[in-house]
Formats: C-alpha cells, sequence, structure tokens
C-alpha cells in the first residue's frame, strides 16, 4: 500500500523506484531517494545532439537493456606500491571472503548513497588479475613504465584489489577512479579532478608485454569497435587500421598524461579527461556537447551509456560491437545476457557522489596582481564566454567550417556564433563530433591541465604564448598522431596582451 507522501511523490514527479521503507520517510531528516528510470527510450532519443556527419545514431531499446544482467559491486581494498606496502597487507586480503559493497535497500540516509556511489566510482567493470600486463601492480617495472601515481601514503589510487572469490585478489582497471582521479604535487588523492592517468602509457604496456599473438594481432577489429567511423569516407583512420597492436603501442605511449583515446573520439586525435568536479552545473557534456544534461537524470545516462554499452549503439547499419565479436548480421544484437550494465539504484548513487564532491581548498589567494588581472579579464571580454560565476556561458562554439545555421536551428539558443578555430578533427571526423566545442568552465583551473580539448597545452603560460600558433612550436605536450603541423592553433584571445597584463591575467585565472 502506498503512504501518503509516495502517492503525493507520484503525482509531482512520476514513476520513481522508492527504495525506503515508509518508516524511515518520517525520520526527522528524511531522504527519499527517487531514482530515475534511466533507460527510457524517448528520453534517449532526444539525449544528444546530431552528429555533424548526419549519421543515424539509434541507442539499444529499453527492452533490451533492461534484460542485461546488473553488475555486483564487491568491496575493494587499497592498492600499495610493493615497496610501500604495511606488512602482511596482502596475505591478509588472500585470507577474505568476498564482500557485496553495494545493496541498496541498506540505503538510508543520503550519505548511505554517497558513499555507496564512491564504491561505484571505484569498482571496475572485468576485474583482472596481478599477472595481465594492463594490472601488474606488484611489479615495481610497471611503476615505473607507467608513471602511476602515488599518494603521500604510497597508494596508488587509480585501481582497487578486488576479492570475488576467497583466495583470489583481482585488480579494477576500468573504473571511473581510473581515468576521473588527481594526483596533487603534494600527494593527495582527489576524486573527480581533471584525470592526470598516463593511460597510453598503461595501455603501451600491455601490449608489450602481452604475448606475440596479441603483440602482432591486426589493430583493426579493436579500432573499429573504439573508434570506427565507416560511414565517414574516404575513412580517416584508414592508416590506422592497418597496424598492429604493437604499432599501437608507440602512438599511445606518446599520448601527455591527462589524454585518452576514449572510446567514440579517435586514437589519432585523443581527448583530455574533463574535470567532474562541477559537472552538475554544465548545460552539455563531452568537449563536443554531445549529450544534454539537463539534471541529476541525464547524467545517470551518460554514465549508463558511457561505461561500456556505447559499442552497442547503431551509427546507420553500423554497431561498434560486432566489429569486435564478428557479430552477424551487422545489426544484430548480442544476447542481452552476454552484456553487463549499472541498474538505476548504482546509477543513482555514483550521480549522488559527483554531486557530492568539493574542489580542494585554493592557495592562490586573491591579490594586488590578480585584482589587476581582473580588470585585464573584463577588458578582454573572456567573459563573454568564459562568463562568471561559472566561468563558461555553457554555450556551444562551432569549429571553423560548420555549417550549424544549416543543421542546429534548434539549438540556436544555445549557440555562440564565433568560432575559436582549435583543431576540429575531433568535432568533425568522430563518433562523439557534433561540430562544436563546448565553453570550458574556468573554475580550478589552477590545478588542472592538460588544457585545451585535446590536452595539447600543458599550462596557462603556454596557451597565452602566440609561439604556439607557429608550425615549428615545439608543444609542451605530444603532437596528435599523424599532425603534419606543430602548431596549436585557435583560441588567439589574450595572445598579444603585454607581459605584465599576462602575468596577471594568468595570476587571476589561478584565483577562479
Ligand atoms: C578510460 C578513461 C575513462 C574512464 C574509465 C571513465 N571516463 Fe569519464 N571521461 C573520460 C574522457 C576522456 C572524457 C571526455 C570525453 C569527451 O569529451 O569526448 C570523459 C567524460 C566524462 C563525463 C562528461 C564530463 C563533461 O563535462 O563533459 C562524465 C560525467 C564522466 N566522464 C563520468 C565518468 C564516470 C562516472 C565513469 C565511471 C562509471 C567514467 N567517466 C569512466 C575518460 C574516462
Ligand atoms: C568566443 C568565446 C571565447 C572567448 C571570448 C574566450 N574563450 Fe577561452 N575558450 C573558449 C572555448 C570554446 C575553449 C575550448 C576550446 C577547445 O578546447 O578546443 C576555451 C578554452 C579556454 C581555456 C582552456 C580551458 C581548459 O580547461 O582547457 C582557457 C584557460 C581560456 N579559454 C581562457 C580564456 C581567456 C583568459 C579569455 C580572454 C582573454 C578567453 N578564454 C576568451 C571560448 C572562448
Amino acid at each position: 500500500m502506498q503512504t501518503a507522501i509516495q502517492r503525493l511523490s507520484l503525482l509531482l514527479f512520476g514513476a520513481f523506484t522508492f527504495v525506503l521503507p515508509a518508516a524511515q520517510i518520517n525520520a526527522a531528516e528524511p531522504f527519499i531517494a527517487r531514482i530515475p528510470r534511466v533507460w527510457d527510450d524517448d528520453a534517449m532519443a532526444k539525449l544528444e545532439i546530431r552528429l555533424a556527419t548526419d549519421v543515424k545514431v539509434q541507442h539499444i531499446p529499453s527492452a533490451y537493456y533492461y534484460q542485461i544482467p546488473v553488475r555486483t559491486i564487491y568491496k575493494t581494498y587499497a592498492i600499495y606500491h610493493p615497496d610501500r606496502e604495511p606488512p602482511g597487507y596482502f596475505a591478509a586480503l588472500l585470507q577474505k571472503d568476498p564482500e557485496i559493497a553495494f545493496d541498496s535497500s541498506r540505503l538510508k540516509t543520503k550519505e548511505d548513497w554517497i558513499r555507496a556511489g564512491q564504491q561505484v566510482f571505484e569498482s571496475g567493470l572485468t576485474p583482472l588479475s596481478t599477472d595481465v600486463p594492463f594490472t601488474q601492480v606488484r611489479n615495481r617495472a610497471w611503476y615505473t613504465e607507467t608513471d602511476a601515481p602515488l599518494t603521500k601514503d604510497g597508494i596508488m589510487p587509480l585501481y582497487r584489489y578486488v576479492i570475488r572469490k576467497r583466495g583470489q585478489v583481482e585488480v579494477t582497471m576500468d573504473s571511473c577512479a581510473t581515468c576521473h582521479t588527481r594526483v596533487l604535487p603534494d600527494g593527495t588523492a582527489i576524486q573527480g579532478a581533471q584525470g592526470s592517468v598516463a593511460f597510453g602509457k598503461l595501455f603501451a604496456f600491455h601490449i608489450r608485454h602481452s604475448p606475440d599473438a596479441y603483440r602482432y594481432k591486426p589493430a583493426r577489429p579493436q579500432l573499429l569497435d573504439l573508434f570506427g567511423t565507416p560511414w565517414i569516407q574516404p575513412d580517416p583512420q584508414a592508416a590506422l587500421m592497418n597496424m598492429q597492436m604493437n604499432d599501437i603501442a608507440d602512438i599511445v605511449d606518446r599520448l601527455p598524461h591527462g589524454v585518452v583515446p576514449r572510446d567514440g573520439t579517435s586514437l589519432a586525435y585523443s581527448v583530455q579527461i574533463p574535470d567532474l568536479l562541477g559537472v552538475h552545473d554544465r548545460k552539455y557534456l563531452d568537449h563536443t556537447g554531445l549529450q544534454h544534461n539537463g539534471g541529476l537524470a541525464d547524467l545517470m545516462r551518460y554514465d549508463a551509456i558511457n561505461n561500456f554499452i556505447n559499442d552497442l549503439t547503431a551509427f546507420g547499419d553500423f554497431r561498434p560491437f560486432n566489429a569486435l565479436k564478428s557479430v552477424a548480421p551487422a545489426d544484430a544484437l548480442p544476447p542481452a545476457s552476454s552484456q553487463s550494465r549499472y541498474s538505476d539504484e548504482q546509477l543513482y548513487a555514483l550521480a549522488l557522489f559527483l554531486e557530492s564532491l568539493r574542489a580542494p581548498e585554493n592557495p592562490n589567494k586573491a591579490n594586488a596582481l590578480s585584482r589587476y588581472g581582473e580588470r585585464v579579464f573584463a577588458a578582454q571580454k573572456c567573459g563573454i564566454c568564459h562568463t562568471p560565476p561559472l566561468f563558461t556561458n555553457n554555450k556551444l562554439t562551432p569549429v571553423s567550417g560548420y555549417d550549424w545555421q544549416l543543421r542546429n536551428r534548434d539549438l540556436q539558443q544555445d549557440i555562440i556564433p564565433i568560432s575559436v578555430g582549435t583543431d576540429s578533427t575531433n568535432a568533425l571526423l568522430t563518433r562523439r563530433g557534433t561540430g562544436f566545442y563546448k565553453v570550458p568552465s574556468l573554475r580550478g583551473v589552477w590545478y588542472r591541465g592538460p588544457l585545451e580539448h585535446n590536452g595539447s597545452i600543458a599550462s596557462l603560460e603556454e596557451w597565452f604564448n602566440p609561439a604556439r600558433l607557429r608550425s615549428d612550436y615545439g608543444s609542451n605536450n605530444a603532437k596528435p598522431y599523424g599532425m603534419e603541423t606543430n602548431a596549436v592553433a585557435g583560441h588567439q584571445f589574450g595572445l598579444d596582451l603585454s607581459v605584465r597584463d599576462k602575468a596577471a591575467l594568468i595570476a587571476y585565472l589561478r584565483t577562479l
């Protein structure tokens, strides 16, 4: 039987799942978990803006999605560098029984949900043993070759140990924490802050230390699954498609820290891992503004799609997953039981966790120089796009040569029709390519980096250095594979300021 509050909430909010028994609803500080239905066919159809290449994008139907088994989330444990591990630590893990860490029936307060969301954030989809090169966290050479960071306590915060079976300690390697954790110079790990993982080096280590059968395998099926855009001709990734995995290692090894060949982008033009602190204030998600973000439910949808469901999406008659597994016919879906997904409850907890994250305290307090810099910021009209207090106007800027008037009239109020002229490949030639880059927030830029959607810029000093426009410029960060010039083009705002004004502007930006 429904209580009065449940009936009222149903009227107000529609068909939400109530996970709290009625007794708790009357508690002093009641927390009612209103869990939206994530994979709603209508919402999914309207979630993303159209692609610049005009291919028809179709997410999997909800009837199929909800048949996919839910991931079990087990309790995880910190990983120490072999030289920093407390005596007996690993031996004790080997004696532990598995524990289920996520059980929504036990979550009562908002605090409980947030902590459970952190467990989701830290637990990967496919735990691997410590023998696999990707996760050789007990091998000292792995740390030096992959630049894996350590906290001041000697913990490697990108992965966690997980116990799914007594006597078998595995490693989570594809959790949100892997990419969305930043270790500050003082050894503090900040979850959700712009990621600084050398993901390319992890991948390169994996390939180079794998058996020959993997190293010399054609890369094509995997590249098609992750990045393929066969409807774009000539194929911008044709040269890569003919490589072997070993060649791929050489390419990813050069990627700057904090830059990832995220699926749906490209191995040739990878993207910067964004800051998730403040993600709730953003109207669009992804550098290209691919997805609307109208609230918690949309953030949950982003997390559902982007964690190993997106290769089931159809792009015209191309379904990336089928390229990897040779499923035929090309538009068929594999059995739902062969896939895995987060439950709506897990995604809700994860979204609450992300919302609860706060930036570390900014040590750069306002002073005379930064106050002068604030005036430079105003005089340069940076605020047209980087509008306080969010330091973004939450709008999209078309890349050079993209005719948005022809295709995106529906978004007109969210478009600022000035192209900043940065490299357009990611916005035009990928599965996430919309023809736009969104205006990023400048909040937290003091601890962030690398900058620009592709992470080609290491620091604010470099961003405002006009030398970066020259074709012989040696970028502080690796240039994307196949790029013919070393120039970092575009966003010429503030480049011609005097030395003094520039220093002041940068000092101001570091206070945000
Ligand atoms: C392999 C690295 C990797 C993993 C794992 C990963 N992400 Fe991301 N994430 C990225 C990259 C790179 C982007 C930027 C993609 C783009 O702009 O094209 C991104 C974008 C996002 C965004 C959009 C933010 C914005 O402002 O545009 C959200 C939200 C997000 N990730 C949440 C998560 C969550 C939650 C998880 C775990 C369930 C996760 N990510 C796992 C690398 C990763
Ligand atoms: C017409 C809109 C516009 C104006 C004006 C503008 N920007 Fe930007 N800014 C952008 C866009 C769009 C990007 C992202 C470009 C990309 O990633 O390719 C960006 C990126 C940045 C970044 C890198 C942020 C990051 O996280 O990667 C900084 C720093 C920045 N702008 C500062 C400024 C300053 C300071 C001014 C004034 C001197 C200014 N911008 C003027 C639109 C603008």
